[in-house]
């Protein structure tokens, strides 16, 4: 990628009596930065930035985030427009070729994704090999892992046939999901359809079932859409930071996703969708009392906190939550389906909105904090929640891995740190040791 952004503006840094000129970058919505990539060998001090709060780790077209503004989008687009008017496999395109697809662009791409949705007979036998109550995530990072095994073909000259194996990661995660939940459940697995889109292909390899065929529901198809949309990228949060750390040892894409998918599995991270069914499920076992919920989380001596709430970005309200919050509202309308975890969690959200503890802290609820809601009516369970994120973060980490690896400025990621250890001491034998 061209590095243009240099103003030819220069900040000063003093340092032991010296000033040190480090060039200043400004991106196209004007996010400003320094590049400090000379300060060590200018000055012998490096940046300190434990958790990376104030660090940009690479120059990306891909999404924009505004979290003082509440703003996010995608190649240019507002995702609240995206959601509302774009399939999935719309916005997957976008993220990963850059610009929308015309219609016949999109054929040919959802072609691919029929084309590539099978997997390997062998690999289906790994499931039986998992203990029943294995972790979803668990299975889909090795799963995806093991695809380079499969399709070896594709580690040689990953951007030549990069076109292909994005279609096929996407395709075939999509398939295993559906096919770790059947296992899980010991059902047979349902194969996936070449006449049906790809949400409706996902839910029907989920809930079909040989005894009861699966009827598909635009609306919930819909609903899917949606949520997979608002979850496509994120910027450089943990598990895309991870793909392209992963992926900058030129590790294949397939390893690199892999490594994402773990880190997305944490409850602070994608595993927070997770982690607020179970709150909000707990808090309305426990006699509905969330205002006690709401005090533990600001007690500071209590490790608890408010899941699906706060985000290291997001000073104001998350804009995907936003929508999120709203379509729960609809598909349950739609569905006729009444769940009095959404009342708890609304309950829930208005103290904590009117909470100095939140308001000084700029804590709002974010993306996770509803998605369970219509998860749970459209009859996932709850330990899947995660893996949706995963099937929904996938475009989004193709997209970054793949702008990773045509980076002319590429340079494998090895952060430096401060040693606070002991000093140098003299190496005492084993039986000297007391
Ligand atoms: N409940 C109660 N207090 C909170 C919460 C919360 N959910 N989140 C942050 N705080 C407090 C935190 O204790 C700290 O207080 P103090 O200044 O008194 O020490 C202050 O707010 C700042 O928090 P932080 O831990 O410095 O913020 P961070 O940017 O390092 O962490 C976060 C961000 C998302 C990990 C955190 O807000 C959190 O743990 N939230 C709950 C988990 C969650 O919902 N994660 C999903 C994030 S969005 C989707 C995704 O990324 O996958």
């Amino acid at each position: 990628m061209p590095h243009n952004y240099y103003t030819g503006e220069m900040a000063e840094i003093k340092i032991d009596g010296k000033v040190h000129e480090l060039p200043v970058i400004v991106g196209t919505e004007g996010e400003k930065a320094i590049d400090i990539r000379s300060l060590r060998a200018k000055s012998g001090y490096i940046a300190f930035d434990g958790g990376y709060a104030n660090t940009g780790s690479c120059i990306s077209n891909i999404t924009y985030l505004d979290g003082e503004s509440g703003i996010l989008s995608y190649r240019g687009y507002d995702i609240a427009e995206l959601a509302e008017n774009c399939s999935f496999v719309e916005v997957a395109y976008l993220l990963d070729h850059g610009s929308l697809p015309t219609r016949t662009e999109l054929n040919a791409f959802s072609q691919m994704l029929n084309d590539f949705a099978m997997v390997h007979e062998d690999m289906i036998r790994f499931f039986d090999s998992y203990p029943a109550k294995s972790p979803p995530m668990a299975i889909l990072s090795s799963m995806v892992n093991s695809l380079c095994s499969f399709y070896p073909e594709m580690a040689n000259n990953p951007l030549e046939n990069i076109d292909k194996m994005s279609a096929r990661l996407l395709s075939k995660v999509r398939t295993i999901a559906a096919f770790s939940y059947k296992k899980s459940m010991g059902h047979p697995v349902v194969y996936p359809r070449h006449d049906l889109s790809y949400c409706a292909n996902f839910l029907n390899m989920m809930f079909d079932s040989p005894v009861r065929p699966y009827e598909i529901n635009h609306k919930v198809v819909e609903a899917l859409n949606k949520l997979l949309i608002l979850h496509a990228d994120h910027e450089q949060n943990c598990s895309t930071s991870t793909v392209r750390m992963v992926g900058s040892a030129r590790v294949n894409l397939y390893a690199s996703v892999s490594a994402g998918i773990s880190a997305l599995w944490g409850p602070l991270h994608g595993g927070a969708n997770q982690a607020v069914m179970d709150m909000l499920a707990s808090i309305h076992e426990n006699g509905g009392d969330y205002r006690k919920y709401v005090e533990r989380a600001k007690d500071p001596k209590d490790p608890f906190r408010l899941a699906g709430f706060g985000h290291r970005v997001y000073k104001t309200y998350d804009p995907r939550c936003r929508i999120i919050k709203q379509a729960c509202d609809e598909v349950l309308a739609d569905l006729k389906y009444s769940d009095p975890l959404l009342d708890l969690a609304k309950d829930l959200e208005e103290v904590a909105l009117k909470d100095d503890y939140f308001i000084e802290r700029n804590l709002y609820p974010n993306v996770d904090f509803y998605s369970g809601i219509i998860y749970r009516a459209m009859g996932i369970p709850t330990n899947m929640f995660t893996v949706m994120f995963a099937l929904g973060r996938l475009p989004g980490w193709i997209a970054h891995w793949k702008e990773m690896w045509d980076d002319p400025a590429w340079r494998i990621s090895r952060p430096r740190q401060i040693y606070v250890g002991p000093l140098s001491r003299p190496f005492v034998p084993i039986d000297q040791r007391g």
